[in-house]
């Protein structure tokens, strides 16, 4: 596995792949892998020739209060199982190479951000866009493999592919969980012992509003308030939202009619997690 930080380096190798035949996908990463990261490189590694995950930990996507500084990082241990899996290039710029002096550009979508984590944390989908396409551009890669964890950056990533007529193919994959149905994230590290059994209480409550889905409930503001319900009976928990909405548009619904996602995000302690489920699909 090649380990490459300069841009106009991984440019010239992407480059030659694709000259090669070679089909490219890219997996873009903030690091400090778990099984849910490994498991979007073994999609990457299926559908293409060659396989490049970026680590890099995007300051402008977090706001000034943020978790930036604190946020794990493991880059020899993050390489180490990149290489297990098969990948062939990680890209690890530093924070000067992405974001050189002068800087100024950005890429920022409209509705769908203002909606879900676009409130409670401004800026961050302008900084998750803008680093994305800027992904997109050094690799230039055929497919993009992305978790449907984070449902509303595959929104917003699709949707910019598609009004920026990007060539590239965005694959969401569901998301990988603890034993206990906690949902993988690098952000799981931060939470105590207690707080890692409240941490349950969002597949809890998403698993409970499946079950009313199954039973023929379908008046969102009834599932809204059992969900939230089921959280706060959970110490250390203070909600962020719930929010039952359109998965494309991400506008809230009153009635379940066709597919609808049902998103959370709540602050267990210090750490705040987010997790979601459609209901009226057969992926929940
Ligand atoms: P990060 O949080 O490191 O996540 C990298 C990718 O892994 C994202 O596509 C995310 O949705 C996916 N992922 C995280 N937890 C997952 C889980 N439990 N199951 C399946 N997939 C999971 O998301 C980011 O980084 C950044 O915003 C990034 C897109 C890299 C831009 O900086």
């Amino acid at each position: 596995m090649d380990v490459i930080e300069k841009i106009e380096q991984i440019q010239r190798r992407c480059e030659d792949l694709r000259l090669a035949g070679k089909i490219l996908a890219l997996v873009p990463t903030m690091g400090f892998f778990h099984e849910g990261h490994l498991e979007l490189m073994r999609v990457a590694k299926r559908n293409a020739d060659a396989v490049i995950i970026s680590i890099f930990v995007n300051p402008t996507q977090f706001g000034p209060s943020e978790d930036f500084a604190a946020y794990p990082r493991d880059m020899e241990g993050d390489l180490a199982k990149a290489k297990n899996v098969g990948v062939d290039i990680a890209f690890t710029p530093s924070v000067k190479e992405m974001y050189p002096e002068g800087f100024q550009t950005t890429v920022s979508l409209g509705n769908l951000t203002n909606h879900l984590c676009g409130l409670s944390r401004p800026g961050h989908f302008q900084g998750v866009t803008t680093v994305v396409a800027k992904l997109f551009n050094i690799a230039k890669p055929h497919l993009a493999v992305f978790g449907q964890k984070d449902f509303q950056q595959l929104t917003v990533i699709t949707k910019m592919v598609k009004d920026l007529n990007m060539d590239i193919q965005v694959v969401g994959m569901p998301t990988y969980r603890e034993p206990d149905g906690l949902a993988m994230s690098s952000r799981n590290t931060y939470l105590s012992g207690a707080e890692r059994k409240s941490a349950l209480a969002l597949k809890k409550s998403l698993d409970l509003a499946s079950g009313m889905y199954d039973r023929g409930e379908r008046d969102a503001a009834r599932i809204k308030a059992a969900v939230e319900e089921t959280i706060l009976s959970h110490p250390h928990t203070e909600i962020d939202y719930v929010t039952v909405c359109d998965p494309v548009t991400l506008e809230d619904v009153e009635t379940l009619t066709g597919e609808t996602l049902i998103a959370l995000a709540v602050r267990v302690g210090k750490t705040r997690l987010i997790d979601n489920c459609l209901l009226g699909s057969d992926s929940k």
